[in-house]
């Protein structure tokens, strides 16, 4: 079978979906790797160490010979256009939000796999790309609040003064808010953090961190949290005001599954925070969990005596391409061995993290909430 690989598209897309490492995987699987020239620069990864890895590099591969083609952003409709019947795809896929893609993954007969759908079971962990990424992105969100950051995160005790180590506040304690906090820990921060999901309370004290606990819980299903009442919302916001005004870094981080990231701090709370602090949003892309964040860009909110920096982070993943390909690939990688069988990827549609994963099949969209979004059933019709 042919896996392709091709360079991102998409403007500022850094990362790759295979590594050499990931091409020495599928090839021992008995696949054949092709990649288009090019596709790992902007992560590091060269044509000659794709070969040397056992991998073809072409030019440019012609869409309609390949059997799998591998990707990290959702394919553009007229990419999907060029595969042909039955071709496999495995990538993000961002099924809320790109439901023309949707549509023209089903009309071009392709079964694709769309990693945000691998469900969060443990033996699912390996093709968790959700997970992967947002490691990534939890420990960006750190670095960059760092670098604007005037002052130190440690404590230093020096001839000259004493410094204070920065206070950081976390809010949202999954996987990206615990990277956050284990990666502002070990640059000698004080870190605290809330969620509204109870197990995050030892989650957070796990990484070093002081938990908040504003007595407000909120778990859905799977594990994920479910969103406020109205009014829960505001008193969370009342709660968090004094302790986002004592922070010196803020880093938000909180979502709920396929909703609009929850508003946790107005403009008036980022008014109340000291001149020089740093809130970075790494919710910014769903809507900010911050008043007026912008995705992709700063923006300084006036305070007595200065500004607050507010970062709308966006495509945090893409700014470590190197390791987040490293991540990503092997999530691909993983989910197409659970398939291979012979060199062949065979969907066993009764693997329950295969049939999570797929998105569309034999012209019908599989996945309920993008089947109903489009108007359509499971079994295809309207
Ligand atoms: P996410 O990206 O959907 O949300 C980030 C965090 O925001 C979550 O911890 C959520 O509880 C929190 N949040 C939502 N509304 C909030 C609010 N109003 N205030 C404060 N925090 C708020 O979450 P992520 O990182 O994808 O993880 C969600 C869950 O999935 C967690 O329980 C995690 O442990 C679980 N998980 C399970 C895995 C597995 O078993 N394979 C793998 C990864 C995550």
């Amino acid at each position: 079978m042919r896996v392709a690989i091709e360079r991102e598209r998409r403007v500022g897309e850094r990362r790759v979906a295979a590594t050499p490492e990931t091409v020495k995987q599928l090839t021992g699987l008995g696949m054949t790797v092709v990649v288009e020239a090019g596709a790992g620069e902007e992560s590091g990864y060269s044509d000659d160490a794709y070969r040397a890895a056992g991998a073809s590099v072409e030019p440019r591969i012609d869409l309609g010979t390949v059997d799998v083609y591998a990707h990290v952003r959702p394919l553009e409709p007229e990419r999907v256009a060029a595969l042909r019947r039955g071709a496999i795809t495995v990538g993000l896929a961002s099924p809320a939000s790109e439901l023309d893609t949707v549509r023209a993954l089903a009309d071009a007969g392709v079964t694709s796999f769309a990693l945000e759908l691998v469900p969060r079971i443990s033996r699912a962990q390996s093709m968790d790309a959700l997970s992967s990424q947002a490691l990534v992105a939890g420990y960006r969100a750190v670095l960059e609040a760092a670098t604007r950051y005037p002052r130190f995160f440690p404590l230093y005790m020096t001839a000259a003064a004493t410094i204070p180590p920065a206070k950081v506040l976390v809010l949202g304690a999954g996987v990206a808010g615990l990277q956050a906090i284990g990666t502002a820990k070990r640059l000698g921060a004080r870190v605290s953090a809330n969620d509204i999901r109870p197990a995050s309370a030892d989650e957070v004290a796990s990484m070093g961190g002081t938990f908040i606990n504003l007595e407000l819980e909120a778990e859905g299903a799977g594990g994920y949290a479910r969103e406020l009442s109205t009014d829960s919302a505001e008193r969370q916001r009342q709660l968090l005001s004094p302790h986002v005004a004592e922070a010196d870094i803020l880093i938000t981080t909180a979502a709920i599954p396929g909703r609009a990231a929850p508003l946790l701090v107005t403009t008036e709370m980022v008014k109340g925070m000291k001149p020089g602090s740093v809130v970075v949003d790494l919710a910014a892309e769903s809507g900010g969990n911050v008043e007026g964040v912008v995705s992709g860009q700063d923006t300084p909110v006036e305070v007595e005596g200065g500004h607050v920096t507010l970062v709308g982070l966006a495509d945090a993943p893409s700014t470590i391409p190197a390791d987040a390909s490293r991540l990503y690939a092997k999530n691909v990688a993983n989910l197409l061995a659970l398939m291979a069988v012979e060199g062949r990827v065979e969907p066993d549609f009764e693997d329950e993290v295969v049939a999570g994963a797929c998105l569309t099949h034999d012209g019908v969209v599989r996945h309920p909430q993008t089947a109903s979004a489009l108007g359509l059933t499971t079994e295809g019709t309207n």
